[in-house]
């Protein structure tokens, strides 16, 4: 069995004081799902605070991206120690706003992925089709080369410490959902490639659903097979609706009654 994990991707919102607010209010209800994995991914900026928030408590957290190595001169950018520093755990790799906006290719995202192994971060590698590809059919092609990039560079068994996330690129932000069968397809394809390659990694790494998941649609895709959590972003800036996404994830009785 596969443990939910529930991420919000804040990408780039929120003051201080917001942060501030948003994490004690998640910080209280979070202590009720215990049977799930529960994550925030702040700014840079804001990571120091969130490590003291959340420290000694339940709720975990992490980056949107990193840079390759330990330090050097590259103006701007953070690495992955740096982050582990700060009590990160996950990172983010290939989100599609990296993809495009920031033309990050396939050889830097695999690059990524190993720099966020390598300084003892899970990556969190972030895969998904556009609406022209999903029209063209070619959604499964996309997948696999934006997967198999990063296996054929840091090899299968650095999987066993990844997640993936499957997020069609036409639903974030949007409002557009894929429906549940819709993400199930290229969940199981997803799995099916990983299969291919390493039977038992397949079995426990956890492929999550991203683009506008909310409470009101959190269930059903969570209730599929092969939909092991969510990467939320606009319903993650809201405490109640990151917790009701976190109560549909939740077997825990006390989940169930509210
Ligand atoms: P969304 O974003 O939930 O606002 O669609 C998801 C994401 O980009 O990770």
């Amino acid at each position: 069995m596969r443990k939910s994990l529930i991420a919000g991707n804040w990408k780039m919102h929120g003051s201080l004081s917001q942060v501030k607010s948003l994490v004690d209010n998640i910080k209280q209800g979070a202590g009720a799902y215990t049977d799930i994995d529960i994550l925030v991914l702040p700014v840079f900026v804001h990571l120091a605070l969130v490590h003291d928030l959340l420290s000694h408590t339940p709720v975990m957290w992490g980056a949107q991206n990193l840079y390759l190595g330990t330090q050097g001169a590259y103006t701007g950018e953070v690495s992955g120690p740096m982050l582990k520093e700060l009590g990160c755990q996950y990172v983010l790799i290939g989100h599609s706003e990296r993809r495009t906006i920031f033309r990050e290719d396939l050889p830097l995202l695999a690059a990524k992925f190993k720099a966020a192994l390598d300084a003892g971060l899970k990556p969190i590698l972030c895969v998904g089709e556009t609406r022209a590809q999903r029209e063209n059919g070619e959604t499964e092609a996309v997948v696999r080369e934006q997967l198999e990039s990063v296996i054929a560079f840091a090899g299968i068994s650095a999987f066993a410490q990844a997640v993936i996330a499957y997020e069609p690129v036409w639903a974030i932000g949007t409002g557009l959902t894929a429906t549940p069968e819709q993400a199930q397809e290229v969940h199981a394809y997803i799995r099916d490639l990983i299969t291919q390659n390493n039977v038992d990694i397949a079995k426990t790494i956890r492929i999550l659903y991203g683009g506008s998941m909310k409470p009101d649609n959190a269930a059903s895709l969570l209730a599929k097979p092969d939909i092991d959590g969510g990467l939320i972003g606009g319903a993650s800036l809201d405490a109640g609706s990151f917790l009701a996404i976190c109560a549909a994830a939740s077997r825990e009785p006390t989940a169930a009654i509210k």
